[in-house]
Parts: C-alpha cells; structure tokens; sequence
C-alpha cells in the first residue's frame, strides 16, 4: 500500500519524507490556509520535497472555473495531481482534465456510488473519508470495502485513496481491505513505528549485548 502524507506543513512533510517511506502527498484548503503559506509557493515547495503525486485541490465549484484551476495547478509541477470534489461539475471537470492528461484525485468520496461514477470519470484516485464517516457513527472502513469489491468487478483501475485517516487502525484496516494508497497525518504516521513490545525488546538486547564487553566494529 502507498503512503501518502496527509499535510501542507513542509517541516512535517520533510520529515516524513526522510524516512524514504512516503510515496505521496495530499493537501486540501483547509491544510493550506492551516499552513499559512501562499498555496503555489507552498505545492512547489512540497512538490520538491516528494517526487510521488502531489494533491493540490481547486475551489471553483462550476467546470470552467476548475478547469482553470485545474490547469493552472498542474503547472505548478509534474507530480501534482489536481483533486476535485465528487459533484457534478468535479466529474465532468475531472473527465476533461484527464483527455488533457491531467491526474485528478475526486474528494470528499462518502458512499460506494460516487465512487464509481469517480472511476467512470476517469479518476487516477478515488479520496473516500474514513474518519468523517465514522465521526458521523458510520462505517468508514465498510466504504473501503465496496469500493474496493465494485472496482474489481469491473477492472476500474482508480486507485483507492483512503483519506481522513484518524488511527493506526484505520491505516491497518485500509491496508487489510486492498486500498492501494492511505493518506496519513504526520503524527499518525509517526506513530505507526511502535509498539511497547520492540522498545522493551531492544532495550534487554541492548542491555545483554553491553555485558558482553563487544563491539561489532573494532
Ligand atoms: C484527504 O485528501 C483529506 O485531505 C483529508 O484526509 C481529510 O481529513 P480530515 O477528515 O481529517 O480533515
């Protein structure tokens, strides 16, 4: 499964990236007014510091206004993929931008329906939202599920993004059910390295290895 990290904060992101573990980026409005920052220069910063996609999402709400938006994000650098919302006007802007060779993620995915009009659509990611379904006593990881069995059926090769991602559980889950991509917070991918288990374990074969007296490098 791809991991993607879920932020517009370059310090977190050059951390992450760091790592040699992140495969991509996902931004959204909210993210960028979060960070602060000026969103071009900040998507062109992000766009250097990981080489997978990079999410970076128009505000139009008609088709000529996210085409535009659309077109000029994706300028900004190769790896961005414009993400647009699952409405009307997000599909028929993500059709076209995609004859144009422009990748769109479709967001704001809540039910197995408009992920498959988003795959219809030609969509290179499909965003469903784990965490705000659950958040309204939903089943987040069910959507994954349906997506996941209704692109099967048919060959869609949309690849399943899950996004709003709250737990290490949700990203275990997302992993178990075939998403091919989860998009994770910072603190949330942090904390994915641990377990009590390899902190105590390392810590007596640390300790039992200093009564040895070695060192493997002499
Ligand atoms: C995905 O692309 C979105 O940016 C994100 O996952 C939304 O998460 P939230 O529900 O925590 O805002």
């Amino acid at each position: 499964m791809d991991i993607f990290i879920d932020s517009a904060d370059v310090r977190d992101l050059r951390a992450a990236a760091a790592s040699g573990l992140v495969d991509g980026v996902t931004t959204n409005p909210s993210l960028i007014a979060r960070s602060g920052r000026d969103m071009k220069e900040a998507i062109a910063e992000i766009c250097s510091i990981v080489s997978g996609p990079v999410s970076a999402e128009a505000v139009a709400s008609d088709v000529d206004g996210m085409l535009a938006e659309g077109r000029y994000l994706a300028s900004i650098a190769e790896n961005v993929v414009v993400k647009l919302p699952l409405t009307p006007a997000g599909l028929t802007a993500c059709k076209l931008l995609v004859q144009d060779g422009i990748r769109v993620n479709v967001t704001l995915c809540f039910s197995s329906v408009q992920a498959l009009l988003a795959a219809k659509a030609g969509a290179t990611f499909i965003s469903p939202f784990i965490g705000r379904l659950d958040d309204a006593g939903l089943d987040g990881m069910e959507l994954i599920r349906e997506i996941r069995t209704i692109y099967d059926n048919y060959g869609y090769t949309t690849r399943i993004l899950a996004a709003s991602i709250r737990t290490i559980n949700h990203v275990r889950d997302a992993a178990l059910l075939g998403a091919d991509c989860a998009t994770i917070p910072p603190k949330i991918f942090n904390a994915l390295y641990s377990h009590i288990l390899t902190d105590t374990g390392l810590q007596a074969f640390l300790e039992d290895w200093r009564s040895t007296g070695q060192s493997i490098l002499k």
